[in-house]
């Protein structure tokens, strides 16, 4: 077995109505909070739950509201300014992946100092401001993850603050923030809880506890995402909400791999949504890799609910990804070839920055520069993997 490290800081509050333990979470970080979240929270009155909270129990709170999907490292610098000119002693993240990454990276400058670009090497010297995240979706595991995801303006590529020092206090995981997510939001969010569950099992990173809780985020998501996107259950929704912070603590501590790598890249250069890039990514990479971990790629089958009897382990396998696809195509996930911003002139270019991915070296089959044209070419022409 290889040797591994299994590291999981963060406080984890789970349940439908739990959002009112902001009231004693927030006093235990300090006098001041800023509330970090977007204009569309604002307005659909998800962040205003958390705001009577906070004026109800008179905490002292300011809100910045400028979150923009695939945080740019200017709107971060911009942020953490505030909060230091406003003298905030910690943050409470408030919607998806973007608002909670952002705020990892504004805490990290509040209490490193610098730029964004200064702190991508894992070399933060402080840990981040102390950080309570809300998530407002169920698919990115930002809440339990020690990474913020960042927008180069410079080179146009996505790069991450990262390590140990990037460490959520509190998730606080109730599932009645998802009851009013549009169902397309749902479902791209929920196939990036399924891409990191599958991602963290198969990848060469993995170890026997990100296994068993990718394995069970993979079950919950394969038998709750339909019911959760299309009829909004409870039960749905708690399990979907559950599912994704165990995706983010598996790869957390496991690793993604090329479905992230090329998601990323897509990302950075045509700005398109995380969630969606890795479900239409999903199963061609998948279709790709799957000699290279067939057993683990067979229990994925498993866990999506694929009769594996009388299976060879690569049919299995297949059964599995088929299911993948299938549930991309059902939520209406667009594939590589119709998307109107994709140019083959940049296949050059975001190959390049797929293969130069930290993930990269840890997919199943390490794709090289020349693996991924060759995926993109095929994709773009409607060939099969
Ligand atoms: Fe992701």
């Amino acid at each position: 077995m290889n040797s591994f490290e299994f590291f999981t800081p963060t406080k984890v509050i789970f349940g439908r109505g739990s959002i009112e333990n902001i009231r004693e979470e927030a006093k235990k970080l300090g006098k001041k909070g800023l509330v970090v979240t977007d204009k569309g929270m604002m307005k659909c009155g998800l962040a205003e739950k958390v705001i009577t909270y906070l004026e109800k129990e008179n905490v002292d709170f300011l809100v910045w509201s400028e979150i923009v999907p695939n945080p740019r490292d200017v709107d971060i610098e911009k942020g953490a300014a505030y909060a230091m000119e406003q003298n905030i002693d910690y943050l409470i993240a408030v919607g998806g992946g973007s608002s909670m990454d952002t705020a990892k990276a504004m805490g990290a400058l509040m209490t490193n100092g610098g730029k964004c670009e200064n702190w991508y090497e894992g070399n933060l010297e402080q840990p981040i401001a102390p950080l309570i995240c809300i998530p407002t979706t169920c698919g990115t595991g930002s809440e339990v993850t020690h990474e913020s995801i960042v927008n180069n303006t410079k080179t146009l590529e996505k790069d991450c603050i990262w390590g140990p020092m990037v460490n959520v206090r509190v998730a606080i995981l109730d599932s009645e923030m998802l009851d009013y997510l549009p169902g397309k939001i749902l479902s791209s969010t929920g196939m990036d809880a399924l891409t990191h569950a599958v991602e963290a099992y198969v990848c060469k990173a993995a170890s026997p506890l990100t296994d068993a809780i990718a394995k069970k985020a993979i079950e919950m998501i394969g038998k709750n995402i339909r019911e959760a996107v299309q009829q909004h259950t409870p039960e749905a929704l708690d399990e979907m909400m559950a599912a994704s912070t165990m995706a983010g603590m598996a790869f957390g501590n496991s690793d993604v791999a090329c479905v992230h790598s090329i998601s990323e890249a897509l990302g950075g250069l045509y700005d398109i949504a995380h969630g969606v890039a890795n479900a239409m990514m999903l199963a061609p990479v998948s279709r790709f890799s799957v000699k290279g971990a067939p057993e683990k790629y067979a229990k994925v089958a498993e866990c999506l609910g694929v009769d594996v009897q009388g299976k060879s382990t690569l049919e299995a396998a297949n059964a599995g990804i088929d299911v993948m696809q299938k549930l991309a195509d059902e939520f209406q996930i667009p594939h590589f070839h119709e998307l109107e911003v994709v140019n083959p002139r940049d296949f050059d270019r975001l190959a390049e920055t797929a293969a130069n991915a930290d993930e990269t070296e840890d997919n199943p089959i390490v794709m090289t520069k020349e693996d991924f044209i060759e995926l993109f070419k095929k994709l773009y022409e409607n060939k099969e993997i």
